[in-house]
């Protein structure tokens, strides 16, 4: 698989993107301010005796619209939102107690926030059909790579709900990436001073969740956001601040580009092993390689191998003696699945 097939397969929209982010600056002019970057870095930093990288220009980044740019193909008017009528109880299934959590919203809804919040990512989710699109206020957009983040920053995560074909298979644009169909719910996370006390266990950090409708209206309050909290404790770290996509946001180079499989290696990356199907002979060890941020595993359907936790970086290997096929999926996201051909 060449290295664009490998890009388009993983659909990364980070050139796009990049070169929105670098808007307005010819090559020349961008080279020029890395020189001057570098200078300021190497040697005005450790004379002024400040070894911290500058905060980013968030100015130059792109608002949170460009992204309807990316693949938004066409996105139908809205269903009109009956007049606040209260939905019944009884049709509602019954939900669980939920765990401890904030009884305010500290969050709030970002109104404006299309306009105002810079563009950070978009990432296609094929394995449980989303397209979600994350933007940050300028406090969490400037913020500095691999610190903590300042108080009153806020990301919004857009969840899309992307176009399936008449047969149900998500419809792909002409660049492999899912195409938006209808904004569903927007997550968002603030973080103050305080915050986040009342998740108790689920703490993470000083981050309050809260997801609305694009309307306004809440999909998850903060008195059940405990669940947004628990699945962010568990699978994201203090050492990120509790963000899932500290890197993609800070440094899209390194961590958008998809690297090419090597001989009987299998990537994982953003929700997707590639190659998806890997033929070998019989013998063969094959090699997993969790390249992304987040959290995955390798298991066999039929029990033959599963890899436990994969954290990022993480590679799991396994050899296969006899001729067969192997389908496995990721049992953290069980729509990503993948197929080993083993041969005579
Ligand atoms: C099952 C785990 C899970 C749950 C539950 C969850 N999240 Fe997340 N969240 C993620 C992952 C994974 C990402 C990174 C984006 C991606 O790869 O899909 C993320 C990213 C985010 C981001 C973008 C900033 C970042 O961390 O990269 C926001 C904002 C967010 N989540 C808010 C919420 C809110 C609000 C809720 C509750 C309504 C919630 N999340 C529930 C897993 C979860």
């Amino acid at each position: 698989m060449s290295q664009r097939e490998l890009a388009e397969y993983t659909h990364t929209p980070l050139g796009t993107i990049k070169t929105r982010v670098r808007m307005g600056l010819e090559k020349k002019e961008a080279k020029a301010m890395k020189k001057h970057l570098a200078a300021f870095l190497f040697i005005v930093l450790p004379l002024v005796g400040c070894g911290r990288q500058p905060e980013r220009d968030v100015a130059l980044l792109p608002a949170c619209t460009a992204a309807t740019a990316i693949s938004l193909v066409q996105t139908p008017a809205a269903p009109p939102t009956p007049a606040a009528s209260p939905t019944p109880a009884a049709s509602q299934p019954p939900t669980p107690t939920p765990g401890p959590a904030p009884q305010v919203d500290q969050v709030g809804f970002p109104a404006g926030y299309q306009e105002e919040f810079k563009l950070l990512f978009v990432v296609d989710r094929p394995d449980n059909k989303q397209v979600r699109v994350i933007c940050g206020n300028d406090v969490a957009a400037g913020a500095e790579p691999g610190r903590p983040l300042p108080y009153g920053s806020v990301f919004v995560m857009e969840i899309w709900r992307p176009r399936l074909d008449p047969a149900g298979a998500l419809a792909l644009d002409e660049h492999g990436r899912l195409i938006r169909e209808q904004l569903v719910n927007l997550f968002v996370m603030r973080k103050g001073e305080g915050f986040g006390e009342a998740y108790q266990q689920q703490r993470t950090g000083e981050w309050e969740y809260v997801a609305y409708k694009p309307d306004g209206s809440y999909s998850t309050p903060p008195e059940r956001s405990n669940s947004c909290a628990t699945c962010h404790v568990r699978e994201s770290s203090a050492t990120v601040d509790w963000l899932f996509r500290m890197d993609l946001f800070f440094n899209p180079d390194e961590s958008a580009t998809p690297r090419p499989p090597g001989t009987n290696e299998v990537i994982a990356f953003h929700y997707r092993f590639a190659p998806q199907t890997l033929t070998v002979q019989a013998g063969a060890t094959v090699t997993w390689l969790n390249r992304d941020e987040v959290w995955y595993t390798v298991t066999s359907d039929n029990g033959a191998f599963d890899s436990g936790t994969l954290q990022p970086g993480e590679s799991f290997s396994y050899t296969f003696a006899t001729p067969g096929v192997f389908a496995y999926s990721s049992s953290m996201q069980p729509g990503m699945k993948g197929i080993v051909e083993v041969t005579e």
